[in-house]
């Protein structure tokens, strides 16, 4: 097991370093603020939620959780997100997704400041993000890149592999990595002889939500292997990677839970962070 890239124990890595960095902002009277607007109940949301509010608590941060109905209207949210947009205490804040379908998740996301939008989904953030000038990018994106580069893994010229195509992780992990000098390839549903592509993968990143699909013969020998599942079958959580079988080829691999799912919730936290330091660059 000496093959395994320790979400867990990076993300601890890096509290230690945010620890350090929300001391020197405290100086300046400058705490981080991160609210969560949660629409509605929603179980994974919900887990999701409860995790961003302990390392947001553990850190020291300003963490708020807004609570909604699920009755309550587009512009009754939007009016939520102007709120939020106009709160100087306020650094950054999530609208946590899926939304009831009768709320434009578009509409919604593009309503957020795009300077305190810190899950980077907004076209604003999307659009620098791709002109390799990135502001805050999706969080999880955010997370594998800090995970690769504790390991001092150099994705300057490797062939870097993506099962997936999401808003979420798929293109902004693609576009991160292309702007870190690697080829990048990107894989979907459509994808001919997968398989055959992803054995290409120097780095494997795979997130299409697929319990175990990934097996030992999509992976090349001493491929580095990044697990965005969270798949829950018959009570138990699972990775996109089938873990037993692919990891004694992997030099590297993300195990399901302790991977990016702890990495995930650093990304959102350091970006943070860095608004908060804007903010207190700002004041003087
Ligand atoms: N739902 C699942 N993942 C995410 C995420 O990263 N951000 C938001 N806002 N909602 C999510």
């Amino acid at each position: 097991m000496d093959n395994i890239l320790d979400g867990k124990a990076t993300a601890s890595y890096f509290d230690e370093e945010m620890l350090t960095r929300i001391a020197k902002l405290k100086e300046k009277d400058i705490t981080p603020g991160l609210a969560v607007i949660m629409v509605g109940d929603n179980s994974a949301s919900e887990i999701y939620v409860r995790n961003k509010k302990r390392r947001a608590e553990k850190l020291g941060f300003n963490f708020e959780e807004i609570l909604l109905l699920d009755s309550i209207s587009e512009s009754e949210l939007l009016s939520e997100i102007d709120k939020l947009n106009n709160r100087d205490d306020i650094d950054g804040f999530i609208v946590q997704l899926p939304l009831p379908k009768h709320i434009n998740e578009d509409t919604i996301v593009n309503a957020v400041n795009p300077a305190k939008d810190v899950d980077g989904f907004a076209p604003y953030n999307v659009g620098k993000l791709y002109m390799n000038d990135p502001q805050q990018v999706p969080a999880t994106a955010k997370g594998i890149m800090l995970l690769l580069e504790k390991y001092k893994i150099d994705v300057d010229g490797k062939n870097v592999v993506i099962v997936g195509r999401s808003n979420i992780v798929g293109r902004p992990v693609a576009s991160l990595m292309l702007n870190a000098h690697a080829t990048v390839t990107i894989t979907h549903s459509h994808t001919k002889n997968l398989s055959e592509v992803t054995r290409q993968a120097d780095i494997l990143i795979v997130a299409i939500g697929r319990s175990e699909f990934i097996t030992a013969d999509f992976v090349k020998d001493g491929a580095v292997v990044v697990d965005v599942g969270m798949n829950r079958v018959d009570g138990k959580l699972t990775g996109d990677v089938k873990f037993d079988e692919v990891s004694p080829k992997a030099s590297l691999i993300t195990p399901v839970p302790g991977g990016v799912g702890p990495m995930t919730i650093t990304g959102l936290m350091y970006q943070t962070i860095q608004i908060a330091e804007r903010r207190a660059n700002a004041k003087g």
